[in-house]
């Protein structure tokens, strides 16, 4: 049940979640099972966008998760899960990072790190989850409003090393998930939830408009004021301006 008893370290390779996803569509891989590469040159972003890197100077990984009987409604606490161990590992430098809601990870209003999660269903369960995790480390290629550990503690450090740490944090709230403890996940999720209470501008299918996050729901919306009304939000309803948190 230990996550990074196996790590597969390449060289270069088209996307981490395409080869794990390969490892699954062939049946050969085991729970816990990570993929490292030092390069990648197609990364998979959310909404099909594009996740850049430079050779050797981030972490780019993917990790084979087998949930035991997780349902498909129950799939937020995996972002969760991820989401808390790379915030924790960052803690480890010393960085204060939170999530801005759903999965992606922020320090001083800026990305430091992203992660695409993709699934194998069986009926309504999630039999195999691939995590891919992208984290600034020494660079940050993906320049839109992105941070790097480099930028903020003035070192250089091995992407490997992070991992090592990432994979113990991983270890550290399995459990919780395992157990089905989704309360104690979520109420950790919402203690590190990015902008939480502050004027923020926001754009749904009504057009844009200010709100104050209040919370993530345990189904994985986010709780937005406006205006003294408080709406619920599923993930494509909802982007975030960030012209506005300058
Ligand atoms: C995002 O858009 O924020 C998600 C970025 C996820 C990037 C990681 S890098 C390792 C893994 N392999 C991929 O192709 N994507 C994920």
């Amino acid at each position: 049940m230990l996550i990074g008893s196996k790590i597969i370290h390449l060289e270069s390779v088209d996307s981490t979640n395409n080869y794990a996803a390969n490892l699954v569509h062939q049946g050969d891989y085991a729970h816990g099972t990570v993929i490292l590469s030092d390069d990648q040159f197609l990364g998979k972003g959310q909404r099909g966008s594009e996740w850049l890197t430079k050779k050797g100077e981030n972490l780019t990984c993917s990790f084979i998760i087998c949930p035991d009987k997780l349902s498909v409604d129950d799939q937020f606490y995996l972002t969760c899960l991820v989401a808390l161990s790379t915030v924790d590992t960052l803690k480890d430098y010393g960085i204060d990072a939170s999530i801005k809601w759903p999965n992606d990870i922020y320090v001083k209003q800026k990305k430091i790190a992203g992660i695409l999660i993709e699934n194998f269903l069986q009926g309504n369960l999630i039999k195999t989850s691939i995590i891919g995790i992208g984290l600034n480390v020494n660079s940050c290629p993906n320049a839109f409003n992105a941070i790097c550990i480099q930028d903020l503690i003035s070192e250089t450090f091995k992407p490997f090393d992070i991992l090592i740490r990432l994979v113990a944090k991983l270890n550290n709230w399995y459990p919780k998930f395992y157990n089905n403890s989704f309360n104690v996940l979520l109420t950790s999720y919402n203690n590190c939830l990015f902008g939480v209470n502050q004027l923020l501008k926001f754009e749904d299918d009504q057009g844009t408009f200010q709100g104050k996050v209040q919370k993530v729901t345990c189904n994985g919306m986010l709780e937005v004021e406006v205006e003294n009304e408080i709406r619920n939000y599923g993930i494509k309803q909802i982007i975030w301006h960030f012209e506005s948190m300058t």
